[in-house]
Order: C-alpha cells, then sequence, then structure tokens
C-alpha cells in the first residue's frame, strides 16, 4: 500500500526547466545535473524531450543525453514526447518510460503543438499504442490547467474531460500543469475535486509554475487535497517558450524545505539540491531565483565568517 505520509517528487528542471533558458547546455553538461540529482535522492527524473529542435532548440541532444545516463536502481529517467515520431526516438535512445502533453486550451494547443485539443489526444492514442508494444510506461501532462495565457479561463470540468480521456487511453499518472501560475489554493482544490470524479487521486499529479509566487501555496493545498506526486525543478529553472510571462517551475529546493516542515518523506538531500544549483546558475549565467537557496546559501556564508 502506498505510504500517505511519502510523497515523489518528479524532477523536470532538465526538460521544462532548460527548455526555456537562453543558453543551450551540452548534453554532457546536462547528463552531470541529472547524475548529481539522483545522486541527491530524486528518482523521477525528465532527462529531455523528442521534439522538434526548429520549436525548441534547447532539447536538441536528448537522444545523446538518454544514452549517456547511467542505468541506476530505483531510478527512472523519463522523456517527453509530442508524437509517434518523438516515441521512436525515445525508444531508439533507451527510454523506458515517457511523458505525453495535451492542453486544455485551445489556442495553447495551437502554439504549443500546432494542432486542436482532438488532435493532439489522436496523436497520444497512437503513442499508448506504440508505447503499449513495447512495454514503455507513460505519463500525461495537461497544460494551461488553471489559464491560458491567450484565452484565459480554463474550467476545470474540461481539464477533468481531458484528464479522463488520458487515463482511459493508459497514462498511469496525469500531470495536472499550472502553466502560466495563475492558480491559487481555492482553484487547485477545486481542479483536484473535479479530475477526482473520474480518476484516483493517486493517479494525479501536481505541476506549478511559480509566476504569482502561489506555487508552494497550491502544493499546500493539493497535498490537503490528498495528492502525493509533485513536479519540481531545481533552481526553480524553467517555464514554456510559448506562455508568454511565465517563470520557471516551482523550485525543487522549495518544496524539499515544505515537505520537512510537513515532516513529509520524500527522499531528497537539500544539501546537495542547493550545490546543484549554485552549479546550474552557474552553467546558464543566472542569479539565484529561489528564495529558500538564498537563505540557506546566506546561513552557510555566515557560517564560515563566524
Ligand atoms: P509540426 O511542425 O506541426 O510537425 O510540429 P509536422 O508533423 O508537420 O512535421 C514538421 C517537421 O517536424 C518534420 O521535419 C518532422 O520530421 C519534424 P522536416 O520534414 O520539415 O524536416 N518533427 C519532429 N522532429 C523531431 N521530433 C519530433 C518531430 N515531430 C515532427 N517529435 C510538433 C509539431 C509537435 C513536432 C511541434 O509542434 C513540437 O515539437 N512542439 C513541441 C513544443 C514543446 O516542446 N513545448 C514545450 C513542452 S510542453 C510544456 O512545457 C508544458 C508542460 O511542462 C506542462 C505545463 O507546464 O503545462 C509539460
Ligand atoms: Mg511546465
Amino acid at each position: 500500500m502506498a505510504d500517505d505520509n511519502f510523497i515523489r517528487l518528479v524532477e523536470v528542471g532538465a526538460r521544462d526547466g532548460l527548455q526555456n533558458e537562453q543558453r543551450a547546455l551540452s548534453p554532457e553538461t546536462r547528463v552531470q545535473l541529472l547524475t548529481r540529482l539522483a545522486d541527491a535522492g530524486l528518482q523521477t527524473l525528465e532527462a529531455g524531450a523528442f521534439v522538434s529542435p526548429r520549436w525548441v532548440p534547447q532539447m536538441a541532444g536528448s537522444d545523446q543525453v538518454l544514452k549517456q545516463l547511467p542505468a541506476r536502481p530505483g531510478v527512472t529517467w523519463t522523456a517527453l514526447v509530442p508524437n509517434l515520431q518523438g516515441l521512436e526516438a525515445a525508444l531508439a535512445a533507451g527510454c523506458r518510460e515517457v511523458a505525453v502533453f495535451v492542453a486544455a486550451s485551445e489556442a495553447f494547443s495551437q502554439k504549443n503543438t500546432n494542432c486542436s485539443i482532438a488532435e493532439s489526444l489522436n496523436r497520444v492514442h497512437a503513442v499508448m499504442t506504440r508505447a503499449r508494444e513495447a512495454g514503455v510506461k507513460v505519463r500525461g501532462y495537461i497544460s494551461c490547467v488553471m489559464g491560458c495565457p491567450f484565452t484565459g479561463e480554463v474550467k476545470p470540468e474540461d481539464v477533468a474531460a481531458i484528464s479522463a480521456s488520458l487515463y482511459q487511453m493508459g497514462c498511469y499518472e496525469i500531470s495536472l500543469g499550472d502553466t502560466i501560475g495563475t492558480g491559487t489554493p481555492a482553484a487547485t482544490k477545486a481542479l483536484i475535486l473535479a479530475c477526482n470524479q473520474h480518476l484516483p487521486l493517486s493517479a494525479l499529479a501536481g505541476h506549478f509554475h511559480d509566476t504569482y509566487g502561489m506555487a508552494i501555496a497550491n502544493i499546500y493545498a493539493a497535498i490537503e487535497a490528498g495528492v502525493r506526486v509533485f513536479d519540481s525543478s531545481v533552481a526553480g529553472l524553467g517555464g514554456c517558450p510559448y506562455s508568454p510571462g511565465a517563470t520557471g517551475n516551482v523550485a525543487t529546493e522549495e518544496v524539499v524545505y515544505l515537505l520537512n516542515g510537513l515532516s513529509i518523506k520524500h527522499g531528497v538531500n537539500i544539501d546537495a539540491l542547493i550545490d546543484i544549483g549554485v552549479f546550474i546558475n552557474a552553467e546558464l549565467d543566472r542569479k539565484v531565483t529561489s528564495s529558500v537557496a538564498r537563505a540557506l546559501l546566506a546561513k552557510r556564508s555566515n557560517r564560515s565568517l563566524s
């Protein structure tokens, strides 16, 4: 039986994070980032995306990343795939788990994948059929679950209907993506309740971007509502190239700090995460944006002065 006092973190920094950084990193640096994150205790890590390099150049070389990553007991390296072509490339690179993605807003679906929601569900269907044949697990994302950057409001029942389709097609888990970070705790709870009409809470995950500083509050609300899986990104890397103004995913450091305060188990070493944040920010020539990382780094430097 699942331990209700354990939360599984899905580290998406090397995909959702890096896909939106100005500086594209080499496959070798991405492998270094991912192996250090696994050393820190993260067990599910999205390592890349088999999408068009014309659409997202930062994810070029994902095949090399996946091929270079060592097989490690207890660790799953996953990759995002938009269609059958992406799945075939992921399989050729040795992926044993992939993630598909669908938007809850027509406008976002067009901007992100050049097709309607219905067409992207058809693409998912084709991916599911081939993945089943190959014995590969599939996770599903839904974007814009609490708002669309182009058309505004998104209804919880529309998201719930898409979550039901993905679950029925065989996605073992549906990650609810607040792509533009406009969600609030009340909206988070309403969304989870709507999706839970169609699928069990154990099949839901939260994916919060921190654009409005609400991500941690939303995660707390989702925990209270019974969700036990969350996506996060070391150093708060990330955003979405087709979502103007979206900032990074919630920082893994911040989720771990929250869970420590709640005495919820997660298996991740926060000190190691802070070091990895310093490493990746330096590689990207980026400032430390996570409040928890800033505070813990300041504490370290005060300690070394005294
Ligand atoms: P398209 O241009 O409509 O594709 O793009 P097409 O089928 O017409 O093919 C055009 C060209 O793309 C062809 O090449 C294909 O081979 C190639 P050409 O003959 O012109 O040389 N192509 C591909 N190349 C590599 N990998 C593939 C692939 N498929 C076709 N898989 C497509 C459609 C879906 C490919 C494109 O729109 C795309 O790659 N979109 C990805 C956008 C993306 O990665 N967005 C970010 C991820 S989603 C996200 O971040 C949200 C999430 O984090 C949750 C949240 O926060 O909400 C998950
Ligand atoms: Mg995202």
